[in-house]
């Protein structure tokens, strides 16, 4: 199948790899003439495990290019919309520029049986919208919405091995001549026995709308609770292990921390209230408001938590900061609870360093003003407070005795509960968790 991916950031980049990967040839198309360069090198140019080795592996087979002309889609079948939804300045509405330009972009190199198939999480009603643009100027063109589950940091097997897809096919038919184009594309994966549901274009776009909601909702649902336990003195996750056991509930997303961040979780649920609202159905999500300010709660929390920590004021206290990324195995600083924390502990006083071993180079970007040092060693010397807050393995494995020849103070505290408090209390540390006594 000959195939373009429109967008190479960190869904397109790795979209593009893995569908050569399952033998077709693919082009990956992108405005940013520096992405290009970099992935044309197999160079990723962002940290995604995997990627660069399969960008590699893919290359030398000759099936994968990238490029900024457009034009390069002429004569493909199948063309990938994967270009970002940011949420608009100011608002909580998604910003629909980049996929309304990648559709318009594709149009003049449509030809009769081609699909254009968005992969971008869109507010319900889009792919009808551009389904119409199509149509109106190849008939013989389809447009399918086959919306993108991955995880950073697993992007590269979730692609390759998703649990499910989903076709949202025009009229929802199993008949559609777009299923078997996408039936053809993901060939492999099927074959190995991923689900694949076929829906109509709005359950679709809908279904991961729905489905990141559900992860929100279940990440600020433990952290409610861990508000609780912080009043009760009850530990929220011998409380998340006890209600995982039950399989209608699962112990999966259930930690509670910071809270959830990344390029995803907020903006999504941010905007499928907008989309709510347009429709007249914002009561429906009203609740997702609450989701969204319990997660911010946890923020402040952790704030108020180091200033107690520090013995009530934050004035010139050294606080070492262990994670920018916004979850680990990932450089994506977009929306890091860890940052946004880093950034409020400065401004309330603290002298703050910020250690990450991939996100410095993207969190200076975005907070300039804060002090990072990729050393894990120098970053903790002098600290009077460690405050762990994106759970990379080298942090969850540090050894408290360690530790403690390096530091000015004895106090640490977790923001992702992954410490196991009795040792680091038994080194003579000063421990605090989130929800935890
Ligand atoms: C998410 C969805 O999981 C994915 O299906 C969708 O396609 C895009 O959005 P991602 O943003 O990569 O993926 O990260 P995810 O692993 O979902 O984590 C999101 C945030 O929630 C992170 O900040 C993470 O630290 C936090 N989280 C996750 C918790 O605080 N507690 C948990 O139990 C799980």
């Amino acid at each position: 199948m000959r195939i373009s991916v429109i967008g190479c950031g960190y869904l397109g980049a790795v979209h593009a790899a893995c569908m050569a990967k399952l033998g077709h040839d693919v082009v990956g198309i992108d405005v940013d003439e520096r992405k290009i360069r970099d992935l044309s090198a197999a160079r990723a140019p962002f940290y995604e495990p995997g990627l660069e080795e399969l960008l590699t592996d893919v290359q030398a087979t000759g099936r994968l290019s990238f490029t900024t002309d457009m034009s390069a889609a002429a004569g493909n079948t199948v063309h990938f919309i994967c270009v970002g939804t940011p949420q608009k300045k100011g608002e909580n509405a998604a910003d629909m520029t980049y996929v309304d330009a990648a559709t318009s972009g594709i149009l003049p190199y449509l030809a009769p049986g081609d699909v254009v198939v968005g992969k971008s999480t869109v507010p319900v009603g889009t792919a009808a919208r551009l389904a119409r643009l199509v149509q109106d100027h190849e008939p013989g063109a389809h447009l399918v919405w086959n919306p993108e589950f991955l995880r950073e940091g697993h992007a590269v097997s979730d692609t390759l091995s998703p649990d499910r897809f989903v076709y949202g096919v025009p009229d929802g038919s199993e008949d559609h001549p777009a299923v078997t184009i996408l039936d053809e594309v993901y060939a492999a994966p099927l074959s190995a026995g991923t689900l694949r549901l076929v829906t109509d274009h709005p359950t679709a776009e809908l279904v991961k709308a729905a489905a990141n909601s559900f992860l929100a909702t279940k990440i600020s649902f433990i952290n409610a609770m861990a508000e609780v336990c912080e009043a009760t003195g009850a530990d929220v996750t011998r409380l998340a292990d006890a209600i995982g056991m039950d399989d209608r509930i699962g112990r999966k997303f259930l930690n509670a921390g910071i809270g959830f961040g990344g390029g995803c979780l907020p903006k999504d649920i941010r905007a499928f209230m907008a989309r709510a609202g347009e429709l007249g159905a914002d009561q429906a999500l009203t609740f997702l408001r609450e989701v969204d300010a319990i997660n911010m709660r946890r923020r402040t929390r952790v704030v108020e938590l180091t200033r107690e920590l520090c013995g009530g004021s934050l004035l010139g206290h050294r606080v070492t900061v262990l994670g920018a990324a916004f979850k680990p195995e990932s450089d994506d600083v977009r929306d890091s609870p860890a940052l946004s924390i880093a950034a409020q502990l400065q401004l309330q006083g603290a002298v703050v360093t910020v250690t990450d071993p991939k996100a410095l180079d993207n969190a200076a970007k975005r907070f300039p003003e804060l002090q990072y040092e990729p050393d894990l060693d120098k970053a903790i010397a002098g600290a009077d407070t460690l405050l762990l807050l994106t759970e990379w393995q080298q942090y969850k494995e540090l050894d408290p005795f360690e530790v403690s020849n390096g530091v000015a103070g004895l106090r640490i505290l977790d923001g992702r509960n992954v410490l196991e408090a009795a040792k680091w209390r038994a080194a003579g540390w000063h421990y605090r968790g989130l929800g935890r006594p």
